[in-house]
Order: C-alpha cells, then structure tokens, then sequence
C-alpha cells in the first residue's frame, strides 16, 4: 500500500506510545486513533478523546466497543482538553485535522479553536511527549486553518519544542500534511 500522512502517523505513534501511557485524541471523528492510541496504552494506560460531534463520539465508542478497548470519550472541543488533564502529564496528543469522513461537511476544524487546542497539548504535554498532528486541508476547509497553524508552530520555542513538518512534493489534491512535535526533556 501507498505510504501516506495517516500511515505515517501510525508509525510514528507505534514507536513512541509505550504501555501506561497517558493519551489524547483530539479529534476522535471515527475513533481510529483513539483504538490505536488505547492498544498502545493498553490496560494501565489512559485515553482521553475529544470531539464536538455526537455522531463523531457514537462511532468512536461503538468501535472501541467493537474492539473490547475502553477511553473517556468526550463530547466537548478540543480547546477545552486543559479541563481534563494537569499540565505536563500526557505522553502523547493526535490531532487529525479536517471533517468527519462520511459526515456534515459543514463541520469541520477551524483555525482559531485548532490553535488554541494545539497551545493546549503543547502544555499538556510532559517533558518527552510527542504530538502528531495529520493536517488536511482544502476544499471545505480551505487555506485559512493550514496557514494558522504552520504560523503557529513556527512561534514554538525551538529550546522546548522541536517541530517537524513535512509536505508531499509529488502528491495531488491538497494531500493532507503529517506533523510530528517532540517535547524536550
Ligand atoms: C478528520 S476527522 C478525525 C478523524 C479521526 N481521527 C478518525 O480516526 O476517524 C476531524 C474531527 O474533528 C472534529 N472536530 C471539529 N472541531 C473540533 C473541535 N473544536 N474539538 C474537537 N473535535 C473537533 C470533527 O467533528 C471530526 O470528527
């Protein structure tokens, strides 16, 4: 199969979510990431996932019960995760940036919240945790949310943060960009 931005990002959580850990899908949309995210953790981790649709929460919980995989799946935006989790305690934060597949196309991220939300898991996160973020963008969504954020992230204090984004050279159709955060220790 052809390597792509969520492939990639499956990796990159592969190698560095260890069992135990304590996670946050940002973006639960179908819960893909979210049934990764609780198999790496496995039973003594924890998985937080966040998203402001209640079809996008109805389906990631009915897979994780599909699964026999269990995480505090909530319906609130992802800007507010500060009220669930103390500072510098998470491992590792998912973002998967864009419209629920197969849902209202009218919803989708946008950049304020996206900034906000991403300020947020760079608090979140404990020294050594990493973020990855899968960033589509385009059509509905536009350009606006996708320049807000790699603005952003240039503001990142490269002493704390070390941030790696990466574009496909060849790739057509706004192909979405896989972004990966690492917290200094
Ligand atoms: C591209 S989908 C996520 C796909 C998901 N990671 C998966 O594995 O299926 C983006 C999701 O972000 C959600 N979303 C949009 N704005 C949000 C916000 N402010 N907070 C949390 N989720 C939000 C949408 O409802 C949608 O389900």
């Amino acid at each position: 199969m052809q390597l792509n931005t969520l492939s990639m990002v499956h990796e990159f959580l592969k190698q560095h979510v260890a069992p135990g850990a304590f996670c946050i899908d940002a973006t639960a949309g179908k819960g893909r990431d979210t049934a990764l995210l609780c198999r790496l953790a496995g039973e003594n981790g924890r998985v937080l996932a966040f998203d402001i649709q209640p079809d996008a929460i109805a389906q990631t919980k009915a897979l994780l019960s599909s699964e026999c995989l269990t995480a505090e799946v909530i319906l609130d935006s992802h800007a507010h995760m500060e009220q669930y989790a103390a500072p510098e305690t998470v491992d590792c934060v998912v973002f998967n940036f864009g419209r629920l597949p197969g849902g209202d196309p009218a919803i989708f991220t946008r950049a304020e919240t996206s900034v906000e939300a991403i300020g947020a898991g760079t608090r979140l996160l404990k020294p050594g945790g990493v973020m990855a973020i899968a960033l589509y963008y385009g059509k509905e969504n536009g350009y606006g949310e996708r320049d807000a954020i790699l603005a952003y992230l240039q503001t990142l204090d490269d002493r704390r943060f070390s941030v790696l984004r990466c574009d496909w050279a060849n790739r057509r159709n706004d192909p979405p960009m896989p972004i990966f955060i690492w917290k200094e220790r």
